[in-house]
Protein backbone atom coordinates (compact mmCIF):
# COMPACT_ATOMS: atom_id res chain seq x y z
CA UNK A 1 0.00 0.00 0.00
CA UNK A 2 1.49 3.31 -1.08
CA UNK A 3 1.42 6.34 1.22
CA UNK A 4 -1.01 8.98 -0.01
CA UNK A 5 -2.92 11.80 1.60
CA UNK A 6 -6.23 9.90 1.22
CA UNK A 7 -7.88 8.45 4.32
CA UNK A 8 -7.70 4.67 3.92
CA UNK A 9 -10.83 2.52 4.00
CA UNK A 10 -10.84 -0.37 6.51
CA UNK A 11 -13.13 -3.36 6.70
CA UNK A 12 -12.80 -5.17 10.05
CA UNK A 13 -13.80 -8.84 10.44
CA UNK A 14 -14.81 -10.18 13.88
CA UNK A 15 -16.23 -13.31 15.50
CA UNK A 16 -16.34 -12.44 19.18
CA UNK A 17 -16.34 -9.62 21.69
CA UNK A 18 -14.66 -7.13 19.36
CA UNK A 19 -12.48 -5.29 21.87
CA UNK A 20 -9.75 -4.94 19.24
CA UNK A 21 -12.34 -3.43 16.90
CA UNK A 22 -13.38 -1.08 19.73
CA UNK A 23 -9.77 0.00 20.22
CA UNK A 24 -9.60 0.94 16.54
CA UNK A 25 -12.94 2.76 16.71
CA UNK A 26 -11.82 4.68 19.80
CA UNK A 27 -8.44 5.67 18.36
CA UNK A 28 -9.97 6.84 15.08
CA UNK A 29 -12.64 8.80 16.96
CA UNK A 30 -10.08 10.38 19.28
CA UNK A 31 -7.54 11.30 16.60
CA UNK A 32 -9.94 11.87 13.73
CA UNK A 33 -9.76 9.82 10.51
CA UNK A 34 -7.49 12.36 8.77
CA UNK A 35 -4.81 12.26 11.46
CA UNK A 36 -5.19 8.54 12.02
CA UNK A 37 -5.01 7.94 8.27
CA UNK A 38 -7.96 5.55 8.07
CA UNK A 39 -11.58 5.02 8.88
CA UNK A 40 -13.63 1.86 9.29
CA UNK A 41 -16.21 1.61 6.51
CA UNK A 42 -17.84 -1.69 7.52
CA UNK A 43 -17.60 -4.58 9.98
CA UNK A 44 -18.20 -8.19 8.93
CA UNK A 45 -18.67 -11.35 10.97
CA UNK A 46 -19.10 -15.09 10.48
CA UNK A 47 -21.91 -15.26 13.07
CA UNK A 48 -24.82 -13.07 14.16
CA UNK A 49 -23.88 -13.40 17.84
CA UNK A 50 -20.54 -11.57 17.54
CA UNK A 51 -20.66 -8.71 20.07
CA UNK A 52 -18.35 -6.84 17.74
CA UNK A 53 -21.36 -6.29 15.47
CA UNK A 54 -23.11 -4.38 18.28
CA UNK A 55 -20.03 -2.22 18.69
CA UNK A 56 -20.10 -1.46 14.97
CA UNK A 57 -23.81 -0.60 15.01
CA UNK A 58 -23.28 1.63 18.04
CA UNK A 59 -20.66 3.48 16.01
CA UNK A 60 -23.16 3.86 13.16
CA UNK A 61 -21.28 1.52 10.83
CA UNK A 62 -22.75 -0.90 8.30
CA UNK A 63 -22.33 -4.59 9.15
CA UNK A 64 -22.57 -7.85 7.27
CA UNK A 65 -22.69 -11.49 8.33
CA UNK A 66 -21.41 -14.34 6.19
CA UNK A 67 -21.97 -17.75 7.78
CA UNK A 68 -20.27 -20.91 6.52
CA UNK A 69 -23.44 -22.92 7.10
CA UNK A 70 -25.45 -20.71 4.75
CA UNK A 71 -23.32 -21.83 1.80
CA UNK A 72 -23.18 -25.23 0.11
CA UNK A 73 -19.38 -25.37 0.15
CA UNK A 74 -16.53 -23.68 1.99
CA UNK A 75 -15.35 -22.26 -1.35
CA UNK A 76 -18.72 -20.61 -1.92
CA UNK A 77 -18.64 -19.16 1.59
CA UNK A 78 -15.17 -17.79 0.90
CA UNK A 79 -16.30 -16.22 -2.39
CA UNK A 80 -19.35 -14.69 -0.67
CA UNK A 81 -17.18 -13.26 2.11
CA UNK A 82 -14.84 -11.79 -0.50
CA UNK A 83 -17.78 -10.26 -2.36
CA UNK A 84 -19.37 -8.80 0.77
CA UNK A 85 -16.02 -7.31 1.82
CA UNK A 86 -15.24 -5.98 -1.67
CA UNK A 87 -18.57 -4.13 -1.71
CA UNK A 88 -17.01 -1.64 0.74
CA UNK A 89 -13.88 -1.14 -1.39
CA UNK A 90 -11.38 -1.49 1.46
CA UNK A 91 -7.72 -0.51 1.17
CA UNK A 92 -6.99 -2.78 4.13
CA UNK A 93 -8.93 -5.64 5.71
CA UNK A 94 -8.34 -6.35 9.41
CA UNK A 95 -9.09 -9.72 10.99
CA UNK A 96 -9.62 -8.78 14.65
CA UNK A 97 -10.61 -12.00 16.38
CA UNK A 98 -12.13 -13.44 13.19
CA UNK A 99 -12.02 -17.18 13.88
CA UNK A 100 -12.13 -18.47 10.31
CA UNK A 101 -9.45 -19.32 7.79
CA UNK A 102 -10.20 -17.60 4.50
CA UNK A 103 -9.69 -19.36 1.17
CA UNK A 104 -8.26 -18.78 -2.29
CA UNK A 105 -10.83 -16.30 -3.56
CA UNK A 106 -10.55 -14.02 -0.53
CA UNK A 107 -6.75 -14.09 -0.70
CA UNK A 108 -6.77 -13.48 -4.46
CA UNK A 109 -8.65 -10.25 -3.84
CA UNK A 110 -7.16 -9.08 -0.57
CA UNK A 111 -3.78 -10.81 -0.26
CA UNK A 112 -1.10 -8.28 0.68
CA UNK A 113 -3.69 -6.01 2.29
CA UNK A 114 -5.28 -8.42 4.75
CA UNK A 115 -3.86 -8.42 8.29
CA UNK A 116 -4.61 -10.56 11.32
CA UNK A 117 -3.91 -10.27 15.01
CA UNK A 118 -2.98 -13.46 16.85
CA UNK A 119 -2.61 -13.97 20.63
CA UNK A 120 0.84 -15.61 20.64
CA UNK A 121 4.37 -14.94 19.43
CA UNK A 122 4.30 -16.53 15.98
CA UNK A 123 5.61 -18.80 14.62
CA UNK A 124 4.97 -20.41 18.02
CA UNK A 125 1.43 -21.47 18.85
CA UNK A 126 -0.55 -20.74 15.68
CA UNK A 127 -4.22 -21.72 15.39
CA UNK A 128 -7.35 -21.21 17.39
CA UNK A 129 -5.83 -21.79 20.86
CA UNK A 130 -2.68 -19.69 20.91
CA UNK A 131 -3.03 -18.67 24.57
CA UNK A 132 -3.89 -22.14 25.88
CA UNK A 133 -1.15 -23.80 23.82
CA UNK A 134 1.56 -21.42 25.09
CA UNK A 135 0.46 -22.07 28.69
CA UNK A 136 0.34 -25.84 28.22
CA UNK A 137 3.83 -25.78 26.67
CA UNK A 138 5.22 -23.98 29.69
CA UNK A 139 6.38 -20.89 27.80
CA UNK A 140 7.77 -18.14 30.05
CA UNK A 141 6.87 -15.38 27.65
CA UNK A 142 4.10 -15.14 25.09
CA UNK A 143 2.32 -12.19 23.50
CA UNK A 144 0.68 -11.16 20.27
CA UNK A 145 1.56 -10.89 16.60
CA UNK A 146 0.06 -8.71 13.88
CA UNK A 147 0.82 -10.22 10.49
CA UNK A 148 -0.25 -10.32 6.88
CA UNK A 149 -2.43 -13.30 6.06
CA UNK A 150 -1.20 -15.86 3.53
CA UNK A 151 -2.54 -19.30 2.63
CA UNK A 152 -1.21 -20.97 5.78
CA UNK A 153 -2.54 -20.85 9.33
CA UNK A 154 -0.95 -17.76 10.95
CA UNK A 155 2.13 -18.09 8.72
CA UNK A 156 2.20 -14.76 6.85
CA UNK A 157 4.86 -12.03 7.10
CA UNK A 158 5.06 -10.50 10.57
CA UNK A 159 4.44 -6.76 10.95
CA UNK A 160 4.84 -6.32 14.72
CA UNK A 161 4.85 -8.28 17.97
CA UNK A 162 4.23 -7.52 21.64
CA UNK A 163 5.62 -9.57 24.53
CA UNK A 164 3.78 -10.58 27.71
CA UNK A 165 5.32 -12.49 30.65
CA UNK A 166 3.69 -15.73 31.75
CA UNK A 167 3.50 -15.69 35.56
CA UNK A 168 3.14 -18.48 38.15
CA UNK A 169 -0.60 -17.80 38.53
CA UNK A 170 -1.18 -18.45 34.82
CA UNK A 171 -2.12 -22.10 35.25
CA UNK A 172 -4.34 -23.73 32.63
CA UNK A 173 -7.34 -22.35 34.55
CA UNK A 174 -5.78 -18.91 34.24
CA UNK A 175 -5.96 -18.88 30.45
CA UNK A 176 -8.59 -16.14 30.52
CA UNK A 177 -6.47 -13.91 32.79
CA UNK A 178 -3.40 -14.35 30.59
CA UNK A 179 -5.49 -13.68 27.48
CA UNK A 180 -6.73 -10.42 29.03
CA UNK A 181 -3.13 -9.29 29.69
CA UNK A 182 -2.24 -10.20 26.10
CA UNK A 183 -5.25 -8.31 24.75
CA UNK A 184 -4.18 -5.22 26.67
CA UNK A 185 -0.92 -5.21 24.70
CA UNK A 186 -2.59 -6.46 21.51
CA UNK A 187 -5.14 -3.66 21.25
CA UNK A 188 -2.42 -1.01 21.43
CA UNK A 189 -0.23 -2.91 18.97
CA UNK A 190 -3.05 -3.32 16.44
CA UNK A 191 -3.96 0.37 16.63
CA UNK A 192 -0.31 1.36 16.16
CA UNK A 193 0.13 -1.02 13.21
CA UNK A 194 -3.04 0.06 11.40
CA UNK A 195 -2.17 3.75 11.88
CA UNK A 196 1.38 3.14 10.61
CA UNK A 197 0.27 1.13 7.55
CA UNK A 198 -2.45 3.63 6.69
CA UNK A 199 -0.35 6.75 7.14
CA UNK A 200 3.00 5.68 5.79
CA UNK A 201 2.35 2.68 3.54
CA UNK A 202 4.48 -0.49 3.50
CA UNK A 203 6.25 -2.97 1.27
CA UNK A 204 6.35 -6.73 1.63
CA UNK A 205 9.62 -8.33 0.48
CA UNK A 206 9.45 -12.07 0.94
CA UNK A 207 8.96 -12.59 4.66
CA UNK A 208 9.97 -9.04 5.54
CA UNK A 209 7.49 -6.21 6.00
CA UNK A 210 9.25 -2.90 5.34
CA UNK A 211 7.76 0.08 7.16
CA UNK A 212 9.05 3.58 6.40
CA UNK A 213 10.43 5.29 9.53
C1 LIG B 1 -7.79 -11.64 20.20
O1 LIG B 1 -6.95 -11.96 21.27
C2 LIG B 1 -7.24 -12.22 18.91
O2 LIG B 1 -5.84 -12.26 18.86
C3 LIG B 1 -7.81 -13.62 18.95
O3 LIG B 1 -9.11 -13.45 19.40
C4 LIG B 1 -9.14 -12.34 20.32
C5 LIG B 1 -10.28 -11.44 19.92
O4 LIG B 1 -10.58 -10.53 20.93
N1 LIG B 1 -7.73 -14.23 17.67
C6 LIG B 1 -7.39 -15.51 17.48
O5 LIG B 1 -7.20 -16.29 18.39
C7 LIG B 1 -7.28 -15.91 16.04
N2 LIG B 1 -6.58 -17.16 15.93
P1 LIG B 1 -11.65 -9.39 20.70
O6 LIG B 1 -12.87 -10.05 20.05
O7 LIG B 1 -11.95 -8.88 22.06
O8 LIG B 1 -11.04 -8.36 19.82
Amino acid sequence: MAPTEAVKRLVVLVSGSGTNLQALLDAIAAEGPERFGARIVAVGADRHSATGLDRARAAGLPTFVCRVKDHPTREQWDAALAEATAAYQPDLVVSAGFMKIVGKEFLARFGGRFINTHPALLPSFPGAHGVRDALAYGAKVTGCTVHFVDDGVDTGPIIAQGVVDVVEEDTAEGEAALHERIKDVERRLLVDVVRQLARHGYRIQGRKVLLPA
